[in-house]
């Protein structure tokens, strides 16, 4: 398994680019299921968890295409199978995500029921509540989820209401009432960016969904979906790791190809941590820390438009540079601090009290061997590394590369010294654990 070897003490420097959200690819790549024409996705990462949605889709018998780097063309005209199996969904939870098309499309569908995870117990029963509120019969079979619609083959469109925000939970029953029979309102919706880049895609396909991003999003469904093309978003959380990397390091950086309207709360929390964050236009950032340095400043993990827990741990890394005590608040999942204790092992000064950690700092990093235990935690021990005095080897990188695009690449040519260490044959983006 790759690991990456980092020298910390480089001040990061030049311009990033960032790649398409990986957590809007994966569902605009699963909702090529709901029609047999052809869709074209552009600006698709190269990351490990698009290559498994890929797989996922070529094993129920979608032709899957790249025209050209980065461009999907996926034909789902097709398809035989209608399971997503435990081999796929034990390796990416995303692929519960099939679930809704499939079932919306074709009358039924067998989907492996997720595991436990790293960062928390991540049930599903608001997606099944959701499908059975559209009327379908849901149960649970030799580890799978089973679901079929009612006698007529197609769903009924339903008022659902979510207990908890859940952003897949939003998108699979957001997909599934396009094809439904009459209208459907999501009440207390997931407001993700990502939610409402798969809306408009399925509105190209000729769906009718409304309040996308808003906490109410109402679908009318249509008889059927055809072909459309469309350009996946900027990730935001690339986007934020990176504002820390140019902070963590004192470097100075230029993120290009972002979205700063997207990352609105991560600007702002660290515009008041004494990062300076401008502007430039709609698609670039110019970051750098400011003169003198970096206050501690607590924060609360929250749904968009609040801070997002994908940029916790990053976040964590950055606190231990910083002057102060702050308390981290993780609202989301139930087991998101993992990473504390491999920064810890770094010099980090960090208590844990249940949902609550807190960072003492500045601290002087030191480099040391770290694991990385999921892709969030990974990238908060990348940037610890790259601040830290001494040699850094992160074991699990594939963790990393299921979510980040060569980072590795894109910080080295920033001025960072990182390299992979392959230690196997295989493909760079070896398979591993899920996160
Ligand atoms: C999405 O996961 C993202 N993944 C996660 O990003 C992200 O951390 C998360 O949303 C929150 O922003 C993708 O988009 C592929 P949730 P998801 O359902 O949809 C509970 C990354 O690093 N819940 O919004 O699985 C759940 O346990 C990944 O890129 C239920 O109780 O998260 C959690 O506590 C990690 N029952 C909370 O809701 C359900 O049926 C939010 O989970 C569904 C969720």
């Amino acid at each position: 398994m790759d690991k990456f070897r980092i020298r910390g003490g480089c001040r990061l420097s030049g311009s990033i680019s960032i790649s398409g959200a990986k957590n809007s690819a994966l569902p605009c790549m699963v909702a090529s299921i709901l029609t047999p024409e052809t869709i074209t996705l552009k600006n698709i990462p190269y990351v490990r968890d698009i290559i498994t949605m890929r797989r996922l889709l070529e094993d129920i018998g979608a032709t899957v295409l790249t025209p050209e780097l980065r461009t999907y063309s996926i034909s789902a005209s097709r398809v035989e199978v209608l399971r997503a199996p435990y081999e796929l969904v034990k390796t990416m939870r995303a692929s519960v995500l099939a679930l809704g098309p499939l079932l919306a499309r074709f009358g039924k569908a067998r989907v492996a029921l997720p595991g436990g995870c790293a960062i928390g117990t991540r049930p599903i029963d608001l997606h099944l509540a959701g499908f059975e509120r559209l009327g379908a019969e849901v149960w649970l079979e030799s580890g799978d989820v089973v679901a079929r619609a009612p006698a007529s083959g197609r769903l009924i469109g339903a008022e659902i209401g979510f207990d908890k925000i859940t952003v897949t939970g939003t998108e699979n029953l957001m997909m599934a009432a396009t094809l439904a029979r009459g209208e459907t309102t999501i009440h207390n919706a997931a407001r993700e960016p990502e939610i409402a880049d798969l809306a408009e895609l399925l509105n190209k396909m000729g769906a009718r969904v409304r309040g996308a991003g808003t906490p109410t999003i109402e679908i009318e469904g249509v008889e059927a979906l055809g072909s459309a093309e469309h350009a996946i978003i900027p990730d935001r959380i690339e986007t934020g790791s990176f504002l820390v990397a140019a902070a963590i390091t004192n470097g100075e950086l230029e993120i290009t190809n972002c979205c700063p309207r997207h990352c609105a709360a991560v600007i702002e929390k660290l515009r008041e941590t004494g990062v300076e964050i401008e502007e430039l236009n709609q698609s670039t950032l110019h970051v750098r820390r400011a003169a003198n340095g970096l206050t501690a400043s607590d924060l609360t993990t929250k749904e968009h438009p609040g801070f997002p827990t994908d940029m916790q741990a990053q976040y964590m890394a950055l606190m231990t540079q910083a002057d102060g005590r702050s308390v981290i608040a993780e609202t989301i999942f139930d087991n998101r601090f993992m990473h504390a204790s491999e920064l810890r092992r770094m010099g980090a000064k960090i208590r844990i009290d249940r949902e609550k950690a807190i960072v003492a700092g500045p601290t002087r990093l030191t480099g040391a061997r770290l694991l990385a235990s999921d892709l969030r935690a990974s990238a908060s021990l990348v940037l610890a590394g790259l601040a830290a005095e001494g040699e850094t080897i992160i074991d699990r990188v594939y963790h990393i590369d299921r979510g980040y695009e060569k980072i590795e690449t894109k910080l080295g040519a920033a001025g960072g010294d990182i390299e992979r260490i392959r230690e196997s044959v295989t493909s760079p983006l070896s398979t591993g654990a899920k996160s």
